[in-house]
């Protein structure tokens, strides 16, 4: 595939993806591995919304990401993964040892009766079993449905309900940090409330001792190591799924957001070489987890796409020390390293005596993904880490738009702190205003839209296309609504200010109000509750409850560890309400909405500005929030 090479031609890309769409992108899907090319390249409304990229075209994905690199690339090593204790040697699979391995994998979903179209929901820890598995489900037209291994039994059940998956692949467990999770535990306490899973596949990675139900639970190896090496890839349509990644939002449960063939193949490696700027031969290392979207894209598909070797690590940036980050990059002479900037921040906190330890002397491309990157977080990256010589790429995206779509492209573009800069050729977006009208020039503030469609765009929400239309269609007639506000400054680059809806992102992950007030509610002492983000240090936003509850609570302490336990159990712990204020009443409407403006204007410390209160049902109840904030926990 070829790549931008300066930003003159990035501009003449641009022009033609907008003059020429089609043309544009049936330039870069030349370079795949066809079984039949397309009919046409695009056909779409957004009413429906209807999208279809290369109709009529027949592929497999890893036929693109593994075989045809076997010829020339068989013996370059595929993936590296390194343990989460760095004492465990770390494990190396080359581009034919992935191929065995991924067939092997697919013969044995096969065995156990998975076939095209059925769901497979996969719990693991970062193992390059949880690669394989996710690849052999592509490999035999299976649709992967990944589960972060930090959500809850809850959770867990609630996604493999929802796209009533056949086959569940989860560990026995594993330890991230110094926590050990017992993953095939929670998995068991899932499946009591799945009646669709016939059979689960179990990894021994930690060796631990689990519980075993004879007949529905398999070993992982036990099954994969007597398959043959030979699969044939599935024929898959264009449009055929290819996984489904559950998301939330600012209503109701999270939904299955849905990735098609053809559009998410050619649009994770056309932006993975274009905005990393990838450079045969280059060590990559993205530190995400494949439970989200990053790692889907740019820890699987898009660098394997590309032919690159990619790192996968099990563990945390402060795990055994806040060194562990740059010794992995001195370890395997990182080029192109891309991280979040909570992670940035936290090891920022830690100070500079971990980082000088260390040669980071390999690195060239610095990215980040997930969430704003503050300006003081991107200078001590960029002068730190970068040492001042290091592209920086501020890349924003979402899951529902499967890859990177404003960022600048490595050594390309001129940076701008906090500023995701530019669209990627073919990305078309827009700002508007609150009733929708598209707010033209530089300098303006708006919501942000796409109004042409991309490859690798959201087709569906699983199950329930009619709120798919709702989320992302209808808010604004004809276009996709991403949820999030954005600045055009006087060049005409864009700054992702935040989500303008009830989505807090804490540490980059995406969480909803709506959810963890469910999870605080089914609490028994809870009447009713509201969650609000505020600005936290470390993970960009923190969560903040305000509960009424239904007795007097003497012991806000242990109350709060009982919430926090709830939420815990009924999510996961990265839902957990850092600051939690028990309080008389909510500020409500007339109408009984809950006025969140107010709220978090509390939980950021300014009680001072709250607004007009005037059109609250009850006003007293603000004076008693602001009155009792002292007694937060
Ligand atoms: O608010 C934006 C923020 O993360 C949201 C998407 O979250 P998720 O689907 O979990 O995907 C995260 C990884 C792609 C967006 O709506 N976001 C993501 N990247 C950035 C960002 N906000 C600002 N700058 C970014 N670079």
């Amino acid at each position: 595939m070829k790549k931008i090479n300066s930003f003159a031609e990035y501009k003449d890309w641009y022009q033609k993806s907008v003059e020429h769409p089609q043309d544009f992108w049936a330039d870069i899907a030349e370079t795949f591995t066809w079984k039949k090319k397309w009919d046409s390249v695009l056909d779409w409304d957004f009413k429906g919304p209807n999208v279809k990229w290369f109709d009529g075209a027949e592929l497999n994905i890893t036929e693109n990401c593994i075989d045809r690199h076997l010829a020339e690339k068989g013996d370059q090593t595929a993936i590296i993964w390194e343990a989460n204790d760095p004492d465990t040697e770390h494990k190396k699979v080359t581009y034919k040892e992935l191929s065995v391995q991924v067939n092997k994998t697919a013969n044995a979903l096969k065995s156990l009766g998975v076939k095209k179209g059925d769901r497979v929901c996969i719990y693991m820890p970062m193992s390059l079993e949880l690669s394989y598995t996710v690849l052999a489900c592509a490999r035999i037209g299976a649709i992967h449905s990944v589960v972060f291994a930090g959500f809850s039994a809850k959770s867990l059940a609630d996604r493999i309900n929802d796209a009533t998956c056949e086959l569940l692949v989860t560990a026995d467990g594993f330890t991230r940090g110094s926590k050990y999770i017992d993953l095939k535990a929670i998995a068991d306490e899932a499946l009591k409330s799945c009646t669709c899973t016939k059979n689960v596949l179990v990894l021994k990675h930690s060796g631990k001792s689990v519980n075993w139900q004879e007949g529905r639970d398999v070993w992982y190896g036990d099954i994969v190591d007597k398959q043959s090496d030979v699969c044939p890839a599935e024929t898959m349509r264009a449009e055929d799924e290819l996984f489904i990644l559950y998301t939330s939002g600012s209503t109701g449960k999270p939904k299955g957001v849905v990735h098609t063939t053809a559009g998410y193949m050619v649009y994770a490696e056309y932006s993975f070489r274009n905005v990393f700027q990838y450079n045969q031969g280059d060590m990559y290392w993205c530190t995400a987890d494949i439970g989200w979207i990053t790692g889907h894209s740019y820890i699987i598909y898009g660098p394997l796409l590309a032919g690159t070797t990619t790192i996968m690590f099990e563990g945390t940036p402060t795990f055994p020390d806040a060194g562990r980050f740059w010794q992995i990059v001195e370890k395997y002479k990182v080029n192109i390293f891309y991280t979040a900037p909570t992670a940035i921040r936290a090891l920022q906190a830690k100070g500079l005596e971990w980082v000088e330890k260390y040669d980071l002397s390999s690195l060239r491309v610095l990215g980040s993904v997930g969430e704003p990157i503050n300006e003081e977080a991107w200078q001590w990256y960029h002068t730190n880490i970068g040492k001042g010589k290091c592209a920086l790429v501020d890349t924003w995206w979402q899951t529902e738009t499967g890859g990177i779509m404003i960022s600048p492209l490595a050594g390309l573009t001129k940076e701008k702190p906090t500023f995701a800069t530019y669209p990627l050729p073919g990305i078309q977006p827009m700002l508007v205003d609150a009733d929708g009208n598209e707010i033209k020039g530089n300098g303006v503030e708006g919501n942000l839209c796409v109004k042409f469609p991309w490859p690798s765009m959201i087709r569906t929400t699983w199950g329930d296309h009619e709120r798919c239309k709702q989320v992302y269609f209808s808010t604004y007639e004809n276009k996709y609504f991403t949820g999030d506000g954005c600045k055009r400054d006087e060049d005409g680059m864009y700054r992702i200010t935040g989500r303008v809806d009830d989505v807090i992102n804490v540490s980059g992950h995406r969480i909803g109000t709506a959810e963890v007030e469910d999870a605080i509610n089914s609490n028994d002492a809870v009447v009713e509750s509201a969650v609000v983000g505020y600005p936290h240090d470390i993970k960009g936003q923190g969560i903040y409850a305000y509960i009424i509850a239904d007795r007097k609570i003497d012991n806000l302490e242990a109350f709060a560890a009982e919430i926090r336990s709830s939420v815990t159990s009924e999510i996961g712990a990265l839902a957990k309400p850092d600051k939690i204020q028990v309080v008389q009443g909510l500020p409500k409407t007339r109408s009984g909405k809950i006025m969140r403006r107010i709220l978090r204007k509390v939980a950021e410390g300014v009680t001072d500005q709250l607004g007009d209160t005037s059109t609250l049902l009850d006003p007293t109840v603000v004076d008693n929030i602001v009155q009792t904030k002292d007694l937060v926990n």
